[in-house]
């Protein structure tokens, strides 16, 4: 099937760019010697996983079902030993997931020293029968370790992202900490950034250094977290190797990056159709068969204009058009795009990089119907990988 036969909304995951994505992280796992793993919260279209595990190091799991994600789905067949890793941090486990977590990870992340002890009659029991991973021919040990807090923040104005921000829940701060790390923890971890380059990257360990360098002695890996934009095309990535290097000689541990977008950066396109045009007191607007609220909510959360293929900014073209939605929210509003011709009912137009944070993030809110998930090969033919109906609207309620 050729993308334009395919029914809309739907979701189209480009093959050929998640790979082009995956070989540049490869590139630099190879070069740096760090572990990169796939963020899932980004981007969990586990049809994809085993393309993604020819070249990453594993994943990273907000929680439970993520990590069990991860094991079903993202292993190429194998003995167990061989399986890339499987990391996950969650700001407060339950006490009923603890033990299957401890079961399928083998790096878990606690945000508190409070949820460290709560849980550490768990964890303990299941090191003692898995083994840690401190002997790199074990993969299927657990290791565990802490989020800091930096308390350095490279963002402006945009709190919603910023793990750094005043009053942050994520991650220890230094004086949370105690002299020693507590008994057991192997690890640390940050994540500070969001969609940024190295210079945050390399500004945010400086400081981590500065404040937390006494334990870098104590501990066996070190999670940079995620938000390096790293398959950008201007990312200073010779920078971020170097850095990796300087960590890993001069401190001799592991070091790990769990970016999300970075894997599937512009590899995914929302198509939607025309269904109406209605005229207003300013642009008319294009009322599509897509939804920010229900397919995009980033638009609104974050918010941003996400790219429209063919299009310009508002007046930059003849024909300038509001995109907005047939849900009920007055908001609902994508944003102003102009075009190089008279927009039609029955049209369809092509939302670009919404493999990220898209599909792992809808909502059937109005009864919307959920966009179809589809795959475009490298020879350019598309797979539907999933459809949804009522049935999906109906299940959740
Ligand atoms: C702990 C953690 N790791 C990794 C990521 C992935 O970040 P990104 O998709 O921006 O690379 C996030 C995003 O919120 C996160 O909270």
């Amino acid at each position: 099937m050729k993308i334009d036969e395919l029914k809309t909304p739907v979701y189209v995951i480009d093959e050929v760019i998640l790979r082009e994505n995956c070989k540049i992280l490869k590139e630099v796992q190879d070069k740096s010697g760090a572990k990169i793993l796939l963020a899932q919260k980004a981007f969990s279209a586990y049809s994809t996983y085993t393309l993604i595990a020819e070249y990453l190091s594993g994943t990273t799991s907000s929680g439970l079902f993520e990590a069990k994600l991860a094991f079903e789905e993202f292993y190429p067949d194998g003995p167990r030993n061989m399986f890339p890793e499987i990391h996950v941090f969650e700001p407060a486990f339950g006490a009923e997931e603890m033990k299957e977590i401890c079961d399928i990870a083998d790096h878990l992340v606690f945000n508190s020293l409070n949820q460290l002890e709560f849980h550490r009659s768990v964890w303990e029991k299941a090191i003692s029968e898995k083994g840690t991973n401190n002997n790199p021919e074990i993969r299927n040990g657990l290791s565990v370790g802490l989020r800091i807090n930096p308390e350095f923040s490279t963002q402006d104005g945009h709190e919603i992202y910023d793990p750094c921000a005043p009053g942050s829940r994520l991650g220890i701060r230094k004086c949370d900490l105690p002299e020693e790390l507590p008994k057991g923890v192997e690890g640390l971890h940050f994540h500070t950034l969001c969609e940024q380059g190295f210079e945050p990257l390399k500004n945010t360990f400086t400081a981590f250094e500065k404040s937390f360098g006494k334990y870098l002695s104590e501990i066996k890996w070190l999670n940079l977290g995620g938000g390096h934009h790293i398959t950008k095309p201007d990312y200073n990535r010779d920078g971020l190797i170097d850095l990796i290097k300087y960590i890993k000689e001069k401190y001799c541990i592991e070091v790990y990056l769990e970016p999300g977008e970075a894997i599937a950066l512009d590899a995914g396109y929302l198509v939607t159709t025309v269904m109406d045009i209605v005229k207003t007191d300013k642009y008319p607007v294009l009322i599509l068969d897509t939804s920010a609220a229900c397919h995009m909510p980033d638009v609104l959360e974050m918010p941003y204009r996400p790219p429209l293929k063919d299009s310009g900014e508002a007046e930059e073209m003849q024909y300038t058009y509001r995109l907005s939605s047939r849900t009920c929210l007055a908001g609902d509003v994508i944003g102003d795009y102009s075009f190089d011709h008279e927009i039609k009912i029955g049209e369809r137009l092509t939302f670009q990089d919404m493999a990220i944070y898209s599909m792992v993030k809808n909502n059937t809110f109005n009864g919307m119907p959920l966009p179809d998930i589809a795959i475009l090969h490298e020879d350019e033919n598309a797979d539907v990988l999933k459809q949804f109906g009522y049935e999906d609207f109906k299940m959740r309620l």
